[in-house]
């Protein structure tokens, strides 16, 4: 029997601080008419000065386990996808196993920068299909706000915190369908977050802040997306029309409507949580995935289109029968 991965619980997690674009507009010379006309963000949470990206993973993934209704100990394998983890090693998966108490289970982090979550996906798909495991818990968890530069307008508009969680477990029905992950390393310096601590002795006065050619990105980003729906459809030989929704990373509204122009797919199909969220990097898709599932927009047998690009660039997609 051909086995294959099935969504069976999601999880997220926003902390409680909001910060509005009015209150960035005091940080740096900006306004909220321009942040939301050219990017589609308003408001977006920042961390406690306590939470860390395993302390926000702990609570989506305790979400995604409840809603599928097993012990976190049938759990086989968690992957984390995160570009802030709590330490550079142990590996935030790790330290996430432990605040779930689980005894017996692998553990491990992604990094693919914005598309971190697709990345995990695709991963837990392929042990799933192999027989290597039976139930898989992906998250993506950032805390961006700590490795944004908030004298910086060009980037401390765009990002925000936060944590989604899916729980994947393997069965002889459709799931995921497909998922299509790619890099390419020689567009470095076009988005990059120096961790000076260990870098070369040039670059030790680099700040470990993110930093962006925001336009140059922007360009790339609407092409290769719009490769990637083709890709993804033509694997599958399916129509545009066989999408019943489209859940992208958010990186930004413009970005996102033309991925939809592309699919021929009213914005009402489009899974959108930028506008109270901003860019929660490797944490936005699965966010978004899991509103959309908890407030029943996305139901039981309809197709389902992740996407995402970030850092690297790394991009990918998940087509996914839920
Ligand atoms: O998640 C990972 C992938 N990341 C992305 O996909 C992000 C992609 N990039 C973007 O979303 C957009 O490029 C931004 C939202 C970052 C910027 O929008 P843009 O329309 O590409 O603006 P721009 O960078 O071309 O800047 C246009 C103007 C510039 O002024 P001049 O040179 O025309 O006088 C900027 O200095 O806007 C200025 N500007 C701002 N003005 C007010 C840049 N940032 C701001 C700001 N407030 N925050």
């Amino acid at each position: 029997m051909k086995r294959c991965a099935r969504v069976i619980g999601s999880g997220g997690y926003l902390p409680e601080t909001i910060r509005t674009n009015e209150d960035i507009s005091k940080l740096v010379d900006t306004s909220d008419s321009w942040i939301f006309e050219r990017t589609g963000i308003k408001t977006r949470r920042i961390a406690g000065e306590n939470e860390t990206a395993a302390s926000m993973a702990e609570i989506a993934a305790r979400q995604a386990i409840e809603m599928a209704g097993i012990e976190a100990g049938e759990i086989d394998l968690i992957i984390v996808a995160t570009g802030s983890p709590d330490r550079v090693y142990p590996s935030t998966g790790c330290i996430l196993q432990h605040r779930l108490e689980i005894q017996q289970c692998v553990a491990f982090d992604v990094q693919a920068a914005c598309s971190g979550s697709i990345f995990a996906m695709s991963i837990a798909d392929q042990y799933i299909k192999s027989g290597a495991a039976d139930k898989v818990l992906i998250i993506g968890s950032e805390i961006c706000s700590r490795l944004v530069d908030w004298t910086d307008r060009s980037t401390c508009i765009l990002f925000g915190d936060g944590a989604g969680a899916v729980l994947l477990e393997s069965t002889d029905k459709p799931g995921i369908l497909s998922t299509h992950i790619h890099s390419d390393g020689g567009f470095e310096d076009l988005l990059y977050c120096p961790n000076p601590q260990v870098a070369t002795a040039s670059a030790k006065d680099e700040k470990g802040v993110i930093t962006m050619k925001g336009n140059e990105v922007f360009k790339v980003a609407v092409n290769t997306l719009g490769r990637i729906v083709d890709e993804t459809l033509a694997t599958n030989n399916l129509d545009k029309s066989d999408i019943d929704w489209l859940v992208p990373h958010q990186a930004n509204t413009r970005i996102i409507a033309a991925t939809a122009r592309k699919l021929k797919m009213s914005m009402d199909q489009v899974i959108l949580t930028l506008e109270n969220q901003g860019n929660t990097s490797s944490a936005s898709v699965l966010l978004a995935f899991n509103e959309a599932i908890r407030d029943g927009r996305i139901k039981r047998g309809q197709i389902v289109l992740l996407e995402a690009f970030g850092a690297g660039f790394t991009w990918g997609s998940a087509l996914i029968k839920y």
